[in-house]
């Protein structure tokens, strides 16, 4: 069968590698692609947006299967579009992708779902934020709070503000991406404190399938330091989340969740991706990590008491959690479409290889601020095959050479018994490359 993947990432290149491992699969499409996914895929030069066209390149080419990477094409209603015209399509329809498009229509589905999660205020403008950040709703001047742009913001739209002095300044931010839909609505947040995971699942509308927890690393810098990035490194590990908690998440979230989507008329269909905070369920609040007032560790009792909220939902695979995420993957990745789009995956047993996986970025120099591009990239041959390099941003030269063509560039990808083994293999995989300016993270998944 002909598959078309959709993005040009390194998520994309991952599922790109699934579908190349496929039985099924003859011919792999990606619009747009890259240097790396055209080396197993043919690249075609037509943008997410373009959804005119990907379903003019769908029909002319006898696409059997198209797979959507990212939120822009799904909450343009792309899997609307291709649906009307018969084409079988991954991803949740326009009406159940505004669980990501927009966060106040999220937070209010779970309000009315009883889905545990911070409590929050939308409003319609800056004068009605600053009013709410002043009243002392979300605690007092040195309380910290979270103020997020309500519409898709390349994850440029979340602000955990340490005080209201700084709550302020990221109102009027964010207020300055007006013209952006992005900030038309915005939403203040009690701020959470705890430990983040990763959980993504397969649904078909009514039915669910886990994929192992991922943890992602979103600051550029060491100790979680520095501006946000698009992510640079992912761990999935099984430690993440204790039998318990999984069970506490399905039950809280996770079956709240499609039922929700069912009973409002848009049963969730593709990939569902929580973003969740583990909790100390004790205080109600701060487990330890990322609260700067709280100095003592959590105790081995609060830590099988952790309360998972849910901070947002995704609609899609995670980049780079994807590539962490799909190496593990041992079932054909067909067959899970199939039952996806038949309502079975209930029926469909889905196996991982045991162990864990890390994923580390490697950003050209500048990320994320002025990534520079054009640096030839050494030591990609040297690799061993028992690791897996997934292209984010190379393009080739006229000597046929690979080259950074964006700031995040390679994710350097190995799976192993346990955490430990898996994170020393890609490093040391990672020693082998080279490009002028090359950053990355020395601590992922510590
Ligand atoms: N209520 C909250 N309390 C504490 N931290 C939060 C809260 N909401 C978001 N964050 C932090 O901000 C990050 C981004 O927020 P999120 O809602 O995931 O938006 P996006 O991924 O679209 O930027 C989260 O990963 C988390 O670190
Ligand atoms: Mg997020």
């Amino acid at each position: 069968m002909n598959t078309l993947v959709i993005g040009s990432g390194g998520r994309e290149h991952a599922i790109c590698g699934a579908f190349y491992r496929s039985k099924r699969v003859l011919k792999i499409y990606c619009a747009s692609g890259n240097a790396g996914i055209a080396e197993i895929a043919e690249c075609v030069n037509i943008e997410p947006e373009n959804i005119e066209e990907l379903l003019k390149f769908a029909k002319n080419n006898a696409v059997d299967l198209t797979f959507v990477g990212g939120e822009t094409a799904l909450s343009l209603g792309i899997v609307d579009k291709f649906g009307a015209q018969g084409l079988r399509i991954i991803g949740p329809n326009m009406s159940a992708s505004k669980l990501e498009a927009s966060k106040s229509f999220a937070k209010d589905f779970m309000f009315r779902h009883n889905i545990p999660t911070a409590k929050y205020r939308s409003v319609n403008s800056t004068r009605e934020a600053l009013e709410i950040s002043q009243s002392g709703e979300f605690g007092g001047e040195e309380s910290p709070v979270v103020v997020k742009a309500d519409g898709l913001a390349s994850g440029k739209g979340v602000v955990v503000a340490e005080n209201r002095a700084e709550a302020v300044g990221a109102i009027n931010q964010l207020h300055n991406l007006a013209g952006k839909s992005a900030a038309k609505k915005i939403i203040l947040e009690e701020c959470l404190f705890g430990r983040e995971v990763s959980l993504l699942m397969f649904a078909d509308g009514e039915n669910f399938a886990l994929m192992p927890p991922a943890r992602d690393h979103k600051r550029i810098g060491e100790g979680d330091t520095g501006p946000n990035t698009g992510g640079m490194g992912t761990i999935t590990d099984s430690t993440l989340l204790s039998a318990a908690q999984t069970e506490q998440i399905i039950n809280e979230i996770i079956k709240p969740t499609l039922k929700g989507c069912a009973d409002e008329g848009f049963p969730f269909r593709g990939i569902l991706f929580l973003g969740l905070m583990m909790v100390d369920a004790v205080s109600g609040q701060r487990s330890g990590v990322s609260s700067k007032e709280n100095s003592e560790p959590p105790s081995a009792a609060a830590n099988s008491q952790l309360q998972p909220m849910l901070l947002e939902y995704n609609v899609r695979f995670g980049d780079p959690e994807t590539q962490s995420i799909l190496v593990r993957l041992k079932t054909d990745i067909v067959e899970i479409c199939d039952a996806i789009l038949a309502g079975t995956l209930d029926k469909l047993p889905i196996s991982w290889h045991e162990g864990s996986s890390a994923t580390i970025v490697l950003a050209s120099k500048g990320y994320p601020e002025k990534p520079q591009t054009g640096a030839v990239i050494h030591g990609l041959e040297k690799l061993q095959n028992d690791i897996s390099i997934f292209h984010a941003g190379t393009s080739k030269n006229e000597n046929e050479e690979f080259v950074t063509s964006a700031g995040r560039v390679l994710g350097v990808t190995s799976t192993a018994d346990n955490l430990q083994e898996a994170l020393d293999k890609a490093y040391k995989a990672v020693k082998n490359i080279s490009w002028d300016g090359m950053q990355y993270r020395r601590d992922i998944g510590k």
